[in-house]
């Protein structure tokens, strides 16, 4: 999709995944193809259960026992296929190369050890004095906006804010420089305000750090401020990405039409959530012959019900997966 194709970090092709499950085969990600370039934040956005823990996990090779890949997927992390990856390339990948920062600080966060000591921890692998850990570690709390860094580092993680200790869950993501950080969906248990402020600093550490994002969310607003490219999702597939400005101003997708013309505001205040739209998502052990869209679809015409549609690019930075762009 990116069509300078200037040197990317991550780059997702044809990735298929199914789950064995009692009742039948879940096909949760059929034939995804997205890639995040260097240096740029690429969100990615869609409704609860549309595949983007399960291709986050494809990433990071975290996928539950009964996940199946299909033969010809490829996970690309700075040319080296994660699918194709020993214990030992991936251990190293995982710690130090792609950090991540989850929903939850304290998911990540030990209770009963203090901060400094678990910023250190991640330090390991380095050949410094403990001394210069502490110093490495007070500095990036300073980084990311906690006061008295230094005297702070003995706190334990009950002792700061949950908007302190998702900045705290940053520097620890930021300490081994990553190449990739991943962001789960970073600032939903965060009140607006709070959330606002996550965003900047991210926004802020993306130009200090010189890191590439792959950022989750179904917060349209955020995807917006934040990234610089779009990937939107619908049950399993991509079905429009490209450029964050082209695709706000000219969205082709039903779907992401959809999504866009229901009112901000309530997106930030009501539920900070996707709006519902009429309907639900397929059932994903039987999938609609045609487009996945279709049955939800407002705009559906003859061509839809037959075969799924095919990728179509709206212009060099930007596609959709809709038979209206095919035809328009
Ligand atoms: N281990 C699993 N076994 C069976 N189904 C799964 C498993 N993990 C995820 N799924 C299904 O795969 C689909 C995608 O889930 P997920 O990637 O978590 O979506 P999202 O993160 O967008 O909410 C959902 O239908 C979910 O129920
Ligand atoms: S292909 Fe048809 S059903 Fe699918 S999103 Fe486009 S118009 Fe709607
Ligand atoms: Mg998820």
């Amino acid at each position: 999709m990116n069509a300078n194709g200037g040197d990317r970090v991550l780059e997702v092709r044809d990735l298929s995944v199914s789950f064995r499950t009692g009742r039948g085969v879940v096909r949760a990600l059929r034939h995804v193809d997205m890639a995040v370039p260097r240096n740029k934040i690429v969100g990615i956005v869609g409704e609860s259960g549309c595949g983007k823990s399960t291709l986050i996990n494809s990433v990071l090779r975290l996928l539950a026992a009964n996940a199946v890949v299909g033969d010809s997927s490829t996970v690309l992390f700075r040319g080296d296929d994660v699918l194709r990856m020993n214990d030992r390339q991936l251990r190293a990948m995982r710690g130090q190369k792609i950090s991540m920062v989850f929903q939850d600080p304290m998911t990540a966060l030990n209770p009963v050890i203090s901060i400094g000591t678990q910023m250190a921890d991640i330090l390991y692998r380095l050949d410094m004095t403990a001394a210069g850990k502490r110093e490495r570690a007070a500095d990036m709390l300073a980084q990311v906006g906690i006061p008295d860094p230094m005297r702070r580092l003995d706190d334990y993680p009950h002792q700061f804010s949950g908007g302190m200790r998702q900045r705290i869950c940053i520097a620890m993501a930021l300490m081994m420089n990553p190449a990739l950080l991943i962001a789960d969906e970073p600032t939903t248990a965060l009140d607006v305000t709070l959330e606002a402020q996550i965003i900047h600093l991210m926004k802020d550490l993306r130009a200090r750090f010189e890191c590439s994002m792959l950022f989750v969310s179904h917060n349209l607003g955020l995807i917006a401020e934040l990234c610089d490219e779009v990937v939107v999702m619908y049950a399993g597939e991509v079905v429009e990405q490209g450029e964050v400005h082209d695709l706000f101003h000219r969205a082709k997708h039903p779907y992401t039409q959809m999504l866009l013309e229901c009112d901000p505001a309530r997106i930030e205040k009501a539920s900070r959530a996707l709006p519902t739209i009429q309907g639900s998502v397929p059932d994903l052990i039987d999938l609609p012959r045609g487009c996945i869209f279709g049955p939800r679809c407002p705009k559906r015409y003859e061509p839809c019900d037959a075969s799924p549609p095919g990728t179509y690019g709206v212009n060099a930075i930007h596609s959709a997966r809709c038979f209206q762009v095919r035809d328009a």
